[in-house]
Parts: C-alpha cells; structure tokens; sequence
C-alpha cells in the first residue's frame, strides 16, 4: 500500500523571524537576562543536539528509548491509538517504537509529528514512510507552545511528548500549555509525557556539563542564530557556558556568562546591548520531576493518569494519561 505525506506549515519565515525578533528584544531586556531555548535547533544546533544524546554523561534518551523498548507494546495496547501526534518530534527516532508497536497493534494509521523546523519534518517523514508502507503522515510545522489548538483534529489520538521537552516550560507556562492540551483532546485519546526525574545533583549537572564540551557549543550556539538571523555581532567565544542545579525549583539552569565588558549589536533590531563582565543570560531551564508531582499536575490539567513506566534505575520517566 501507498504511503502520503502532507506538510501543513504554519511557520512561515516572516513567522519565525518575528517570533525571534519579539523573544531577542524582550529577553535581552529584561533582568537578569534570558533567551529561550526553542532557538538551540537550526541545523548546527540540532546535529549538536543529537550528539548530546551520544554522550556517556546524558542519559535521558538512552532512559526513554530503554523504557520504550520494555513497555511500547503495552502503551500501545492501552490506548488503542490510530494517530500518534508527536509535539517537538525532531528526528522522531524514539517514535518508531511507538509507531512500530501501534502496527502490531493494528490500529495505526497516521502520524502527525509537529515541530518548528520543516527540514527535520521532511526528513522524518521521509525515514518513516519508508519504513512503514501504508502510514499516512500529516507533518505539522508548528510551535507546540502556540498552535495547540491547529493540530488535526481526527482519529483517536495518542498525543506523545517525549525527551523531556516539558522541562524546558517554566511551572506556570507548563500549567497553561497542558489545560490547552487537555482542552483539544476527547475520550479515548491519551497522551503519553516523557519527564526527566530528580537525583542526585552531580549527575545532572554532569548531563548539562559535558567533559567534551558538546553542550557548551549547543548553548553558544543560540548566539551563532541571532548573529545570523538578525545581524548581530555577538562573539561567542566571549561568553563561558555555564550549568547549575536550582535545588528550590528542581532545575537545571544552563546560561552563558560574559568573560568582559562588551557592547553587543543587533542590527536588525537596531539595538545595543550592554553585557557586563560575569553577567550571566539564562538560555535554558530545564525541570526535574517526581512522578506524583507529575501526576499532580496531570491531575490540576483534567487528564486522568493511566500508568507511569520508569527505567530500571528510576532516572526518567513516562506517564500514560487519559482524559
Ligand atoms: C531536548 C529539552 C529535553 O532539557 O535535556 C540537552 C535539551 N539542553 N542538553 C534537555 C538539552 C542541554 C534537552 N531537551
């Protein structure tokens, strides 16, 4: 049987170039400083990406696809699913687990992976098709954070969230992303979370603070984006990559810290910005979880949870929600 792919864009480029003009203008305005870490993932950033979850010291990926390994055939037995949505799908390589498991089910029919970069879409799609004659994909270029409520609508979904993306939402954002969530799915559609767990705070400092230096060129890597993008002459090796644990939020925090005084501009936004010597931009949270506080949250949105999977070593997590 034959496959279709069909790529439904919602980010054009005048989109995403306003999108990055509003968060650059108002982030480097504000005190302390921040940027928010959608913008990691151009091409550079996102093969930076993928090489952060080859590192021996980032273990969530090789947790979750552990986990999936064990369990997919469950998750896919619960929820019945014949449209897997896929939020922040990137390379969708944990997806085929998922996708592999809905088949042997025999419900799958199509899968919708949304994500802002429609390269990564095309490509993924390209990959999945091949491998799985008969799937209809419908490719959604989208932020996840903003067009919830454009995602299909038809079939009965499961709804996956994975790598532990959600961290990167602070509490309130999170609360107000998962009600919109909640809001688009009906009965018999599910949505299964991937959400790093708490531990001891050398490993995680580790996971974000790699001895070979990959994380520290995906944080910088965001000042490589604006210089491009909107005319900036920001020198990144002027700033030092810096990962730290906020034990009172049960976060990681990565920021980039400026090594001297310097005055920064953004042509494109006619703007210069000072950066004072130590002063440190935050580009990144990114959340640790418990799994009742998880399932709390999930609970305070209106989903119902159905099982929660943990690897081996309790270091990441999976939760499976009704509504
Ligand atoms: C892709 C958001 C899950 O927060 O662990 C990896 C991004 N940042 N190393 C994470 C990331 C630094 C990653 N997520």
């Amino acid at each position: 049987s034959q496959s279709t792919v069909h790529l439904i864009d919602h980010l054009d480029r005048d989109y995403l170039r306003q999108a990055l003009e509003r968060d650059v203008r108002a982030g480097l305005a504000s005190r302390p400083k921040q940027l928010p870490p959608k913008w990691f993932y151009d091409a550079a950033g996102s093969e930076l990406f993928t090489r952060i979850t080859r590192l021996p010291e980032y273990y969530p990926t090789r947790r979750e696809l552990a986990i999936l390994r064990a369990r997919a055939g469950e998750m896919a037995a619960a929820c019945g699913a014949d449209t897997l949505v896929e939020l922040g799908s990137g390379t969708s390589e944990k997806t085929v687990l998922l996708l592999d498991a809905l088949t042997a089910a025999g419900t799958l029919r199509a899968y919708t992976p949304v994500d802002v970069d429609a390269h990564t879409l095309a490509e993924a799609a390209r990959r999945l098709t091949a491998r799985l004659p008969g799937l209809t994909v419908r490719a959604v270029c989208a932020d996840f954070e903003h067009h919830l409520g454009l995602l299909p609508r038809t079939g009965r979904r499961m709804v996956a969230f994975l790598g532990g993306t959600i961290g990167n939402l602070d509490p309130a954002t999170r609360e107000v992303f998962l009600k919109e969530l909640r809001a688009t799915l009906r009965p018999g559609d599910t949505f299964l979370l991937g959400a790093d767990l708490v531990k001891e705070t050398g490993r995680l400092v580790a996971a974000y603070d790699d001895a070979a230096g990959v994380t520290a060129a995906f944080n910088r890597n965001v000042l490589h984006v604006i210089n491009r993008e909107l005319d900036a002459d920001f020198e990144p090796d002027a700033f030092e990559h810096v990962a730290l644990y906020d034990e009172r939020h049960d976060w990681i925090e990565m920021r980039l810290r400026a090594t001297r005084d310097m005055t920064v501009r953004i042509g494109a936004l006619d703007l210069s910005v000072p950066f004072a010597a130590g002063e440190e931009t935050r580009t990144e949270i990114s959340a640790k979880f418990r799994l009742e506080g998880l399932r709390d949250e999930l609970a305070a949105a209106g989903f119902t949870t159905l099982r929660q999977y943990t690897d081996p070593a309790g270091d990441f997590s999976l939760t499976l929600a009704g509504v």
